[in-house]
């Protein structure tokens, strides 16, 4: 198979912009993925839940809904509309892209050997779209998995409650999982740099990560080609 860049793009980079800004972003992921495909490379994007998803799991517990899976079952399904929505940005483009959104790694994998494109969301409950990015990445033997989020950088601590939490701009991938605490559970709709579940996984796989600012694309580009980049790069054990 050609090579495949998997990329877990976090849902609040689709709503925490308006305008001419999300427009203008909108542009350069569609650009990135031509450009990516033109070189024959593959592309999969796992889409996140992100407001969509936040707002419909509160709605939930607003109404009385308790349980954790049936929560992250809204969760997901939200992920799903964001998948579907972002895929019409490609409709006017060549790229083969899914018509459908895959529920599963193995259908998504299944879709990879005829298309150029996978965009998904969540698979099962008990995870974010992450987990589902980093476990596509070990099933298809990704070099590594970019993790495109909100934040620059994984920090030594939380940014929002210790203003002096310093950017770590390379770390092992036991430091990644020591720090975002590997084994805790989660709750649905919560949010962090990187998804545990997921950090726990690429563990097990020896699978690198990156992690980055999805807003900036000339950057994600930079992370994709193997250049210096602005962000966090968690390796593996050779
Ligand atoms: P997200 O992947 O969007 O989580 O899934 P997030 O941490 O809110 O990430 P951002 O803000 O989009 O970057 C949203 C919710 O959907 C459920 C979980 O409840 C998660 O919190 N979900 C998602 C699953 O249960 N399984 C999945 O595979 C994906």
């Amino acid at each position: 198979m050609k090579q495949a860049i998997v990329i877990a793009l976090g849902g609040s980079l689709l709503s925490n912009k308006t305008g001419a800004e999300l427009t203008s972003w909108r542009l350069k992921i569609v650009e990135l993925v031509i450009s990516l495909n033109d070189e024959g490379k593959k592309v999969i994007i796992i889409i996140g839940g992100g407001e969509l998803a936040r707002k419909k799991i509160k709605d939930a517990i607003d109404l009385g809904l308790t349980d954790e899976h049936e929560l992250d079952l809204i969760g997901i399904e939200s992920t799903r509309i964001n998948a579907m929505n972002f895929l019409k940005l490609f409709s006017n483009t060549n790229i083969k892209f899914n018509q459908e959104i895959p529920h599963s790694i193995e259908n998504g994998v299944s879709f990879l050997m005829d298309l150029d494109l996978i965009v998904m969301g969540g698979t099962v409950p008990g995870q974010t779209t992450d987990t589902v990015a980093i476990k596509f990445g070990e099933e298809i033997g990704a070099e590594r998995v970019i993790v495109a989020t909100n934040v620059s950088h994984v920090f030594t601590d939380d940014p929002r409650k210790n203003p002096t939490a310093k950017k770590i701009k390379s770390m092992s991938l036991n430091e990644l999982g020591i720090l975002s605490g590997v084994g805790a559970p989660i709750k649905p709709g919560s949010s962090f740099a990187v998804d545990p579940i997921g950090v726990g996984v690429a563990m097990s796989a020896n699978l690198p990560l990156v992690i980055l600012n999805g807003d900036d694309v000339a950057n994600l580009r930079k992370a994709i080609n193997g250049e210096t980049f602005e962000g966090t790069n968690v390796y593996g054990v050779n």
